[in-house]
């Protein structure tokens, strides 16, 4: 099959086959294919689109691109949760030991901050010590003891995407539903989990602005899992302003572990028993949402969801000091908390101009491979529907150098916007999208 010919089929709009889509990605990661037929190929999807079964069939081929792993001999069934992306968004460090500790094993492979995106691997490697970079026969000895591992992607899983996404992010045609898809559900299959949750975040701090694009993609990655017999469900969640009050590594870890003490943010908590609910659904710890609620309280309140955090992050290295004790997490040298300019109503908080404001801090990264400050960010003291009396803290900043200090002022002052008027709280999950 010659490259070309796979390309001038899509740009005329046919329908590629399995094969012809294997033989394309193949080529592609053993250098036969060049760069330059690749992202001829990439735009040709981008411009007519790719059926079910083709995005199903580009999945699958970019699975088997690199190692696939098998979890069958750990457990019988392995869960795993994946975020679209967003700011303030620690779900991760409080739903995993949560869903863990009712006997359900977590094996999750994470990401890290990327432009207003934060990721959690920097979340986690605020605690001093933590590896987020572990080999494979590391992951599945920890999922195996511990029953919950987070760790960075491994060189060899879905080789494919990575190569693919680099191209596409160069060549505009990232923004594309199939491509999407496919490239967060190869990374999901190759990593081993029978049941997944994709927590599809949309608003003005996610990749999906409108809940159109999210309920699409949302639907696609579901019916991309069942045709590959893997049990997906979505959660389609708010973003348009950040999730809970903290923007930043070391900040939001210390959010999290204050949700696993029973004194986290109502909202983020709520979304955490939405999400972990999901999962014990898909896997069998619970009928139905009010079930997995009741069970999901009780880890929390009995401190289990606590004690396999603590279990987990040593598994991992991590030092325990810093989680029992978060002052020894790393700490900014100014905090300074910026008072309203006016008395009001908090109408909105766009998550996009905080996310991109931590990153000016430290808190992100611009380009892959950037450095992180773990210490800095921002903690928003009032949140959509709040009311604020003129001069009370509206946020606080947690900086380590002056003159950013005083730019993250302004930005996040032009952040939020105001009304005298009563404003509703938005909804924080607007739709779950099954195909059970
Ligand atoms: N996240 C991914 O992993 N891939 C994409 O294409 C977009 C977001």
């Amino acid at each position: 099959m010659r490259a070309v010919d796979i390309i001038a089929k899509k740009r005329d709009g046919g329908e590629l086959s399995a094969a012809e889509i294997d033989s394309f990605i193949q080529g592609f990661i053993q250098d036969e294919i060049p760069d330059y037929q690749a992202a001829a190929w990439l735009m040709t999807i981008y411009l007519q689109g790719m059926s079910r079964q083709e995005t199903i069939d580009l999945t699958m081929a970019m699975a088997c691109s690199g190692q696939m792993l098998d979890l069958d001999e750990i457990a019988p069934l392995v869960v795993d949760k994946h975020s679209t992306g967003g700011v303030g968004d620690k779900t991760t460090l409080a739903v995993a030991p949560l869903v863990a500790s009712t006997g359900l094993p977590v094996g999750k492979m994470s990401g890290r901050a990327l432009s207003f995106s934060g990721g959690t691997l920097d979340k986690l490697e605020s605690i001093p010590g933590f590896q987020a970079d572990i080999t494979t026969a590391e992951f599945l000895a920890q999922l195996r003891t511990a029953g919950l591992v987070v760790c960075g992607q491994t060189a060899d899983l879905a080789p494919a995407d990575g190569k693919l996404y680099a191209l596409r992010d160069v060549t505009a045609t990232v923004s594309c539903l199939p491509l999407i898809a496919s490239s967060i559900m190869s990374k999901k299959i190759a990593s081993g989990a029978s049941a997944i949750v994709l927590d599809v975040k949309v608003g003005r701090g996610a990749f999906m602005k409108t809940k159109e694009e999210a309920t699409a993609l949302a639907c696609l990655m579901v019916e991309i899992g069942q045709g590959v017999d893997r049990q997906v469900r979505a959660v389609l969640s708010d973003m348009n302003q950040p999730l809970g009050r903290a923007v930043g590594n070391a900040l939001e870890l210390k959010e999290a572990l204050d949700t696993l003490h029973g004194h986290g943010p109502q909202d983020f908590l709520e979304h955490c028993l939405s999400v972990a609910g999901q999962m014990l659904i898909l896997g069998g710890k619970a009928h139905d949402a009010e079930e997995a609620r009741a069970t999901l309280l009780e880890a929390l309140h009995s401190g289990r969801a606590l004690a396999k955090f603590r279990e987990w992050i040593s598994a991992q290295g991590g030092d325990l000091a810093a989680v029992d004790d978060p002052s020894r997490l790393p700490q900014a040298a100014v905090v300074q908390d910026v008072p309203a300019p006016r008395a009001g109503y908090v109408a909105g908080v766009d998550a996009m101009e905080v996310g991109l404001t931590a990153m000016l801090l430290g808190a992100g990264r611009a380009k892959k491979g950037d450095p992180v400050d773990h210490a800095v960010g921002v903690v928003l003291r009032a949140k959509v529907g709040d009311y604020v009396k003129r001069g009370e803290p509206l946020l606080t900043i947690h900086a380590n150098n002056g003159h950013k200090l005083a730019q993250a002022t302004e930005r996040l002052l032009a952040a939020c916007t105001w009304s005298e008027e009563p404003v509703q709280a938005p909804p924080l999950l607007y739709e779950i999208i099954q195909r059970d």
